[in-house]
């Protein structure tokens, strides 16, 4: 196993099953080796430093009905919101006055927030803020819409694959959704020029570890500037309430392997990670993450935006909470980066 790590740290493809076979050992003097080489890349490059994103949950409003998500059209307990232009550049000014320099506008696949209306906030923030980088994770859109945001200055896109077989995102998603879509949106994605995120649930219901294989092949090939993986969490009001969550081991090892497969690439210690474990952000950033990103939402809507059960959008989740997110990077000797933070 340690050849393996050895032969990912220098850079080599690993097969499928070498991939395989490092998922599932078991924990031990390995498993540790492949975390030590994955912080050990990661602070190479990026130091002991973390930089923050400010996450604006822009609406809860969902076209989709996907099975995992709790802000699928389906769920009829969702209170839901929509904010408004100048909602969003408040969220703006209030994160910029903290020290964001990139702000993350996400949301549901809200029928009602046009395109010319994601166009007409993108310029607003780009012409207050040309020295912040512009994020969207807005879901899947046509690749004319994806230009128009790119050419109003959004620099950045989040859209995670979910997984790579598809049939197991068959499984996960109803029949109006097909994988085959979500990976054209990532190719137009990175073929504009945005820097593009992607990722997985980990854990997520069918998932099995050919699958996660799968996963990390497809992301080798699509070499993403950005990598968000977390584990799965069960939502009370979804088809899958009663499923269990996955594993905040096995989503770290993950990170590990990312980390060394992908040794620039921009990393979060995924909310779900947080949410999960208590311990959860600090493993992540241990294992090889580099990124945080603190809930930047106004107060009122934050309840609101519930993917999964108890998810975390105080103290160190959020925004106000920079100084306790310092303080517990404190104690594993890593500090907050208030810079853009780009992809090199
Ligand atoms: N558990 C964990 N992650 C979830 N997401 C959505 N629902 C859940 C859940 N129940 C993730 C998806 C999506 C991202 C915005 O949140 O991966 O891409």
């Amino acid at each position: 196993m340690k050849e393996y790590v050895e032969r990912l740290e220098g850079g080599e493809a690993l097969s499928s099953e070498a991939l395989r076979s490092l998922l599932v050992m078991p924990d031990g003097d390995a498993s540790a080796y492949l975390q030590e080489c994955a912080r050990r890349v990661a602070q190479s490059r990026f130091s002991t430093s973390v930089y923050v994103r400010g996450l604006i949950e822009v609406s809860n409003y969902c076209r989709n009905n996907c099975y995992y998500c709790g802000i699928r059209k389906g769920n009829p307990e969702v209170m839901r919101y929509r904010l408004g232009k100048d909602d969003i550049l408040e969220c703006c000014r209030h994160g910029y006055s903290l020290g964001f320099r990139t702000f993350v506008l996400q949301g549901g696949e809200d029928p009602r927030q046009t395109d010319d209306f994601v166009v007409d906030v993108v310029s607003a923030i780009r012409a207050l803020y040309p020295d912040c980088a512009i994020t969207l994770s807005l879901g899947e859109k046509p690749r004319e819409a994806y230009e128009r945001f790119f050419r109003a200055g959004a620099n950045r896109y989040l859209l995670r694959h979910e997984t790579y077989n598809a049939a197991h995102y068959c499984q996960l998603h109803p029949a109006e959704m097909s994988r085959d879509n979500r990976l054209r949106c990532l190719h137009d994605l990175k073929d504009i020029g945005y820097q593009t995120g992607t990722g997985i649930m980990v854990g997520s219901p069918g998932q099995t570890v050919d699958d996660i294989v799968a996963d990390l092949l497809f992301i080798r090939e699509l070499a993403p500037q950005m990598i968000g993986i977390g584990p799965f969490i069960p939502h009370h009001a979804t088809p899958f309430a009663l499923e269990k969550a996955g594993s905040v081991e096995l989503t770290l090892r993950l990170l590990s392997i990312l980390r060394l497969m992908h040794p620039r690439a921009l990393i979060p210690a995924t909310t779900a990670l947080a949410t999960l474990s208590p311990e959860g952000r600090n493993r992540g950033i241990l294992a090889g993450a580099n990124v945080v990103m603190p809930n930047l939402s106004p107060l009122s809507v934050r309840q609101k935006y519930e993917l999964y059960n108890d998810k975390a959008a105080l103290g160190a989740e959020s925004a106000e909470g920079l100084q306790a997110l310092q303080k517990e990077l404190d104690r594993i000797g890593y500090r907050i980066d208030y810079g853009r933070g780009d992809y090199v």
